[in-house]
């Protein structure tokens, strides 16, 4: 049928019939929100590059938690900025470490609100890689070690899934087995599964003062030039135990989003990163973009791109719109 018996712009004219036709819909709990934590009290450290977002102390943290759990927002997904680093990252495994200590209070305080734990090494180690470093590089299996560690330490400390994004072979496997013998069958893993060395990360870095020390995350974070690739990563991660897979960053791979979605039956998230928010930001202060506009239209196009769940810094501000 072509015009002029079909008419598109009749379904566009009103109101009521655009949004009986809209294809996707952004809702409350598809929405995540990272916070960063840090030791101390009644700190609230604001983070230039990433503007509304702070390193908080837990105190602040669980009040911030409150606040947004009464906006609407369901999930929030922690990063931990130690007091100490050491060589292993093995500072993240303390029973009080700084996550463990904000997921109890977050807990307590806000039973209901749910908790993702970030798992990884490089806010923990000295030098910023996310793991061992073995002969300059770093080392794959130790490093599956330490990660199973700080997922079992996280679990007990209360969280409601792990989120591992370290990139090492084989540590959604290790993690599960962990968790398992542990007695943790039941707790999710949200896999970073295609996750890209990536300049996006610029403003996170900062944030959670993770920067790789010397070199860069290329021999373990995947090159934004593939995506055959970054279906290999997805359906190692499916078999070695993930229950949801994600795809990071989000903008400009929502070509991959859409690959793993056509290829897997599988929950996928994608994580609207940290140089993608504060692009937005940046834009709107200096008045040459609407935030708000752009904002729900970024957060559409990844969910129609077929991701379920998106991580985003977005989410505080434009939760009560949804
Ligand atoms: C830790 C981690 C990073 C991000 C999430 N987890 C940084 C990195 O890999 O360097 C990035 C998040 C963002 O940019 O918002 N490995």
């Amino acid at each position: 049928m072509t015009f002029p018996i079909t008419r598109l712009r009749r379904l566009r004219k009103t109101v009521v019939t655009r949004n009986m036709i809209r294809e996707t819909k952004l809702a409350k709990e598809d929405l995540i929100m990272p916070l960063f934590v840090r030791p101390g009290k009644n700190i609230k450290n604001p983070i230039n590059s990433m503007p509304g977002n702070y390193q908080l102390s837990v105190d602040l943290l669980v009040e911030k938690c409150k606040e947004l759990y009464s906006k609407g927002v369901q999930s929030v997904l922690l990063f931990g900025i130690p007091e100490h680093k050491d060589e292993h990252g093995l500072v993240a495994c303390e029973h009080d470490g700084i996550v463990q200590q904000a997921t109890k209070a977050i807990k307590e305080a806000v039973p209901n609100l749910f908790v993702i734990a970030d798992i990884c090494n490089c806010e923990y180690t000295t030098h910023g890689h996310c793991g061992t470093i073995i002969d300059g590089d770093v080392d794959n299996d130790s490093t599956l070690v330490t990660l199973a560690k700080q997922s079992v330490s996280l679990a007990e400390a209360g969280v409601d899934m792990v989120a591992p994004s370290d990139m090492m072979d084989g540590r959604v496997g290790a993690i599960r087995d962990a968790l398992d013998e542990n007695g943790f069958q039941n707790m999710p893993i949200m896999a970073y599964s295609a996750k890209y060395a990536s300049a996006f990360y610029g403003p996170f870095r900062d944030a959670a003062e993770s920067a790789p020390q010397f070199g860069n995350r290329a021999t373990y974070q995947m090159d934004p030039a593939n995506s055959n690739e970054a279906l290999r990563e997805v359906e190692l991660d499916i078999v070695e135990g993930a229950d949801i897979v994600m795809v990071k960053p989000a903008l400009s791979y929502l070509d991959v989003i859409r690959r793993v979605k056509d290829n897997f039956n599988v929950p996928i998230a994608a994580y609207n990163v940290s140089g993608e928010f504060s692009m937005v930001k940046a834009a709107a202060e200096k008045g040459w973009i609407d935030e708000n506009r752009i904002t729900l239209e970024i957060l559409t196009s990844i969910k129609r791109a077929g991701a379920d769940i998106i991580i985003s810094y977005h989410t505080q501000d434009i939760i009560e719109q949804l």
